[in-house]
């Protein structure tokens, strides 16, 4: 069955139509499509649109459809989509009532409405996904506050840092991410049912009925505009591509980390895999995937937004491409914060390794120059003594934790005794108390702070 075939005098070609379907994607909005239709419905019938018999037995049948699509009873086969689907599955069955259904309604705002359906449960899916990920990242944190690791920039070890504060500026990015799915869900929360083709209709409807049965919090106001908008669609793949650049860098960091020359984390063999031809190897395929995968997340973005730049105003077939770009985006992003939600629970830390990394590379000469300029120093002028000590320790294979006192002093009279526990990675990290730092209060603090956050956006 077609829905539009009243004005065709041929039958349109078997490739045409394999080309025009939507079927084989769309069906896994069969449940918000019946849900939806549902509601239209029961609207119609406390408008007096349906007589309540009507109503009631399109319901009822409605609900048997879904009940054996669940069972694997009925297939979703042999329609152009999934509307067409349960609507010809509907006439089937009851005949000539089944077609009253579609009254006030068209596929456009039908489709927009289930989509939307779709993706508010998605988003709620995902933040469920990021809650889970960002406790494993505090459960880590809480165990590795005193423990210590390079930090670096331009790859470069650059100061020591806290291991938990490692972990907790990932759970700030998820907690970013979070934060924008739920942002993103306020504007998908808007009901185009009512819009119909695109100018609205001429039947008394009422859509605070069926957008109070449906859950939407608000209602759109412009037919013209609710029918062809797919800016949630844009957004909520823009949320999972900075989920996804989120994952990727964590992998980044975690393939370089176990790596032989950095040592600092030893991934589970539960997690890894072999090499086909060398029998040493052990490698990191799952971040790495992780990695690549970001790529097809970021294309399914830029698919959506130049579907979204060409149509001119109302609906267009173009829109039906934002489908697949969403449910690509939404598998990727789901089945790669699972599976990294586990590999982050299989990983070893070898703290000693990384407590020693931190130690060279000069990583306290920072706390040098500040020793300086509290006693008295100008910055610039510490910074110059200071480099004039690394240079002399790269020169006499020599580590700032070893020089002695008066040695330091070689270099400046104003270092005394402190200058020996102020070079120490431990005393460097504990120094940076304030907000934000890696003292172990201010870790504390953070994973507090942390907690809160999480737990107030998972009660909204
Ligand atoms: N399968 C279509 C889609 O996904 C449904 C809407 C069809 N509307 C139309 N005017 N052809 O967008």
């Amino acid at each position: 069955m077609k829905l539009w075939e009243g004005r065709f005098t041929q039958p349109s070609a078997k490739s045409a139509d394999v080309f025009n379907q939507s079927l084989s994607f769309d069906r896994k909005l069969y449940w918000h499509d019946i849900f939806a239709s549902i509601a239209h419905v029961k609207m119609l019938n406390e408008t007096h649109i349906l007589p309540a018999a009507d109503a009631d037995k399109i319901c009822d049948t409605l609900q048997a459809i879904l009940a054996d699509i669940e069972s694997g009873a009925l297939l979703i086969e042999g329609a152009e989509d999934i509307h067409t689907f349960i609507e010809q599955e509907l006439v089937m069955r009851i005949g000539v009532m089944g077609k009253r259904m579609h009254t006030a309604r068209s596929r456009n705002d039908q489709v927009a409405t289930d989509f939307r359906l779709y993706v508010k449960d998605s988003i709620s899916g995902i933040c469920g996904l990021l809650h889970d990920l960002i406790e494993t990242l505090l459960r880590l944190a809480n165990k590795h506050v005193g423990n210590i690791l390079p930090g670096y920039t331009h790859l470069q070890r650059a100061q020591p840092v806290s291991l938990a504060q490692y972990l907790n500026a990932y759970s700030e990015m998820f907690l970013r991410d979070l934060e924008r799915f739920i942002d993103c869900y306020k504007r998908t929360d808007v009901m185009p049912l009512g819009s119909c083709a695109l100018a609205g209709t001429d039947f008394p409807i009422d859509r605070t009925i069926t957008a109070k049965l449906l859950h939407f919090s608000m209602i759109s106001q412009n037919s013209l505009d609710a029918v062809s908008d797919r800016d949630f669609v844009a957004e909520y793949i823009f949320c999972c591509s900075t989920v996804m650049a989120h994952l990727s860098r964590f992998c980044e960091d975690i393939i370089l980390y176990s790596s032989g020359e950095f040592g600092f984390i030893e991934i589970s063999d539960t997690y890894s895999t072999g090499s086909s031809i060398m029998p040493q190897k052990k490698n990191p395929d799952i971040p790495e995937l992780i990695r690549g995968k970001t790529g097809r997340v970021y294309g399914s973005l830029t698919g959506i937004l130049t579907v979204i730049k060409g149509i001119p105003t109302a609906y267009n077939k173009d829109l039906q491409e934002d489908k697949e770009a969403l449910f690509n985006a939404e598998d990727t992003v789901k089945s790669c914060l699972s599976i990294f939600n586990e590999l982050l629970q299989n990983i070893t830390f070898n703290t000693r390794r990384m407590r020693n990394a931190a130690a060279g590379g000069f990583s306290t000469a920072t706390d040098i120059a500040d020793y300086l300029v509290q006693k008295g120093m100008a910055f610039r002028d510490a910074h110059a003594v200071t480099g004039q000590i690394v240079r002399y320790c790269i020169e006499n294979n020599q580590t700032l934790e070893r020089l002695d006192l008066s040695t330091y002093r070689r270099f400046c009279e104003l270092f005394d005794g402190e200058i020996l526990q102020c070079v120490r990675v431990d005393h460097s990290v504990e120094a940076r108390k304030a907000i934000g730092g890696s003292s172990r209060s201010a870790v504390r603090e953070n994973i507090r702070s942390i907690t809160k956050r999480l737990n107030k956006l998972c009660k909204a």
